[in-house]
């Protein structure tokens, strides 16, 4: 009987840290309730404490979705509470803790003489801090995780000592994460090896590993660490993450099921659910995937030249190793269109693994018919597009009413847009170097915006084939305080870049609050 390997999926919160990619509530729980589906063991929805929209999002996750539902803290008795509150409702629940523990960390995070004046006092008290954040954590669950951050780095003498005073407080999972993707994968394994080996009371709790994919080896080294002894591992779908990412919980899981022969492990994951949730994640985060990544690119499965391409044909596993069936990749051609009823989209978009109330599903139905009066076929890449796109910014503060651009080979571009926000409706025109520019003048203008939010990012592409295929464009914008994103869908791409940039703006508001925003409006 072969070893179960506990999945536990950081998307909503390592992925949600990817530059660019920032969901809200709504498409967090979305994505929550397709993670339960894909079947993961564990969920970490969020860092609490790190913003009100954090805190609702795990909450909301903790209220309805069915998984253990972890939320993320530092070894702070603040942190450990907004975690433990955001929770508690969660039939299931455990809290994260972490703190940092090689020396780069240690220097650059406790170097202040009251953590201790060399590196032995200042191990001892972050020892002593991990240990009281984990017995404090006790009181909100009994399912407390640790992690000691850079442990890739971290001195394997202090690493056996921490994890051996962590289990004694209380611990119950240690997670050993390569934070900066550093090492290779025979040294990480021979990491988690040392440890079983040294080690006291390690079989008091389950050994986890979080890798960061930095020099591309966040799977090996995953897979490495199994083969140690590591009976949990942490990922990412389509392995989003900081800088270059997560290991992918996609590579991870089908290496273990494709290579069955080799492994005496597997997952409990429900492998037919992979592609639906790489493209929501896909959808909803704006993150692109690689057409060559592996399992849930666009090429994964697509044989380009005539002798794989004959050999296929002939006999599928001359070239192909797992079916696209296995991850959920169907030959599904179902077209839904201006005559499709409500029961037919909502049957398909479950089938896509989404779950929406009656409320949800009257709204979106209402966008399919507009989507279906736009364009006659309407296919399951559309669908999903139209779940992922609030870029018609209905709950955001700002929304567009009109929209009228002017361009020509021999006139300067001139937009007017009108901009409903705060109980008022404002109109105004402006000229531009092109009709995108033109637009956004006029949005500034309307708005009162001058500069302070800077540009930093446009890119256009087209997201559905064919006539009347709809273009996506996503904006980042920068302020003192961070970035901002949006995402904008349309047939028309000079309203999806409207759409685009006024979901920026939302997403300002919902992030910073609007006080800023207007303060920063009236400065400007
Ligand atoms: O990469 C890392 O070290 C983390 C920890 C918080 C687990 O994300
Ligand atoms: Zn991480």
């Amino acid at each position: 009987m072969s070893e179960k390997i506990i999945i536990f999926d950081t998307t909503l919160r390592d992925g949600e840290q990817s530059p660019g990619a920032s969901l809200n509530v709504f498409e967090k729980v979305e994505i929550a309730h397709q993670l339960a589906n894909l079947n993961v063991d564990v969920i970490e929805a969020g860092f609490p404490v790190s913003s009100q929209a954090q805190f609702d999002a795990v909450q909301q996750i903790a209220d309805s979705v069915d998984a253990i539902i972890t939320g993320l803290a530092r070894s702070i008795e603040n942190d450990i509470k907004a975690a433990g509150e955001a929770l508690m409702n969660a039939p299931r629940k455990r809290i994260h803790i972490f703190i940092g523990t090689s020396d780069i960390h240690i220097a650059g995070k406790f170097g202040d003489s009251r953590y201790g004046y060399n590196l032995k006092e200042k191990q001892s008290t972050i020892m002593q801090m991990a240990c009281e954040a984990v017995a404090y954590a006790k009181s909100f669950t009994d399912d407390i995780e640790f992690s000691p951050e850079d442990a890739g780095r971290t001195d394997i003498g202090f690493l056996t000592e921490i994890t051996e005073a962590v289990i004694e407080a209380g611990a119950t999972t240690v997670n050993i994460p390569d934070t900066t993707g550093y090492t290779m994968p025979q040294e990480f394994g021979k990491k988690i090896s040392d440890l079983y080996k040294c080690v006291r009371n390690i079989d008091q709790a389950v050994i986890s590993v979080h890798c960061h994919n930095d020099l591309g080896l966040a799977v090996a080294n995953s897979l490495s660490a199994i083969s140690a002894g590591a009976r949990q591992v942490e990922c990412t779908i389509n392995g989003i993450g900081e800088r270059a990412g997560n290991a992918s919980l996609e590579e991870i899981v089908m290496a273990l099921k494709v290579r069955s022969n080799y492994w005496d492990y597997h997952t409990d994951i429900n492998t037919e659910e992979i592609y639906n949730t790489s493209q929501m994640v896909t959808s909803f985060t704006g993150m692109l995937i690689q057409p060559n990544k592996a399992i849930v690119g666009e090429n994964a499965f697509a044989h380009e030249s005539g002798i794989h391409q004959d050999g296929v044909l002939k006999k599928r596993d001359t070239y192909e190793i797992m079916t696209p069936a296995s991850v959920g990749i169907t030959q599904n051609k179902i077209v839904l269109g201006r005559h499709s009823g409500r029961h037919g989209l909502a049957s398909r978009l479950e089938s896509l693994g989404y779950t929406l109330s009656e409320e949800q599903m009257g709204n979106v139905y209402q966008c399919f018919l507009d989507l279906a009066d736009k364009k006659k076929e309407v296919f399951d890449e559309d669908l999903r597009i139209l779940m992922g796109d609030d870029s018609e910014n209905k709950n955001g503060y700002f929304t567009l009413e009109y929209l009228h651009v002017n361009i020509g080979t021999s006139i300067i571009p001139t937009a007017t847009v009108r901009i409903a926000f705060d109980g008022q409706t404002v109109e105004e025109s402006s000229t531009g170097d092109g009709p995108v520019a033109a637009c956004i003048n006029a949005i500034k203008r309307s708005i009162n915006l001058k500069d302070s939010l800077a540009m930093e990012h446009y890119q256009v592409r087209s997201v559905t084939e064919g006539k009347g295929a709809q273009g996506e464009v996503m904006v980042r914008l920068r302020s003192d305080a961070g970035t901002y994103t949006g995402r904008g869908i349309s047939t028309d791409t000079i309203e999806a870049s409207v759409l685009a940039y006024l979901q920026a703006l939302n997403n300002y508001v919902y992030l910073q609050d609007v006080g800023t925003l207007f303060q920063k409006i009236s400065k400007a």
